[in-house]
């Protein structure tokens, strides 16, 4: 994907390459504030909860290859890997996260190479997400270089339970007994119905606010009426309020 002078020793080729895949997050970051915030104005609404980025460290980038049984170089590194850049975009619903993922693939510059849709179809052991392995392009002196970057975008409590789950993976050594991969299953399975009440929760206060401004407006509409009577204060002889 990248150009890098063949004069340049690794060090040199790695710095580079590692200041191409920094550049490409602080683009993608800059992306997603700007969708969130013209959501945000258009809609009142902010789907995005928090982002977290995240740069592959050396260390897991030379384990990552070895255990993919690639000799550890730099070209093997943008070549096979897909997540030396990573984005993590937290939302609150369900919802909102195919509305992020497709704000992000209409975007002219991302060109999105494969999806995972975890959410669809989540894995055996539970875990929900939705991954994006996505190009954007870096502008450096020379021209653009198209930067893989990896996004996962998932709810708060699909968050929740990932980041549980990854704690006690590398706790108990990457192989969990039956009994306690069933019990975190079930958890994953809260975590569904939790994110499914919520959505439900919210669609009701939305419904409820969106009827509360129709009578607002109708109430204001029958006050400005040309020519109409101002019957606000006016009261019946029971003492109830005028029905307008
Ligand atoms: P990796 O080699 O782990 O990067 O997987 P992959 O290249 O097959 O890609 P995949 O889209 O399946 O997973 C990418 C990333 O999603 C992982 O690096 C994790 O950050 C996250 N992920 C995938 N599966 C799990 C899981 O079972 N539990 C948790 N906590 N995170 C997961
Ligand atoms: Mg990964």
């Amino acid at each position: 994907m990248v150009y890098i002078p063949k004069t340049y020793d690794q060090v040199d080729q790695w710095n580079s390459l590692m200041f191409i895949y920094s550049s490409a997050l602080k683009q993608m970051n800059v992306k997603i504030e700007v969708l969130n915030s013209e959501f945000v104005h258009i809609y009142s609404y902010n789907p995005i909860e928090h982002v977290k980025s995240r740069l592959k460290s050396p260390e897991s980038i030379v384990k990552k290859l070895k255990r993919l049984n690639y000799e550890v170089s730099t070209y093997n590194m943008t070549e096979k890997l897909n997540d030396v850049a990573g984005v993590r975009i937290i939302c609150s619903f369900t919802s909102d996260i195919y509305q992020i993922a497709d704000m992000l693939s209409r975007q002219a510059d991302i060109t999105v190479l494969y999806v995972k849709d975890y959410i669809k179809n989540p894995k055996p052991n539970g875990y929900k997400s939705y991954h994006m392995v996505v190009t954007i392009p870096v502008y450096l002196t020379e021209g653009p270089v198209e930067t893989k970057v990896e996004i996962q975008i998932r709810t708060v409590a699909m968050d929740f339970w990932a980041s549980l789950e990854h704690k006690m993976y590398y706790k108990l050594g990457g192989e969990a007994p039956a009994y306690l991969q069933q019990e975190l299953k079930a958890c994953a399975d809260v975590v569904d119905m939790l994110d499914a009440k919520m959505y439900s929760l919210n669609e009701a206060i939305m419904k409820w606010n969106a009827r509360e401004e129709k009578e607002k407006s109708e109430e204001g509409l029958a006050d400005e009426e040309p020519g109409g009577r101002d019957l606000s204060g006016y009261e019946t002889e029971s003492g109830k309020p005028v029905d307008l």
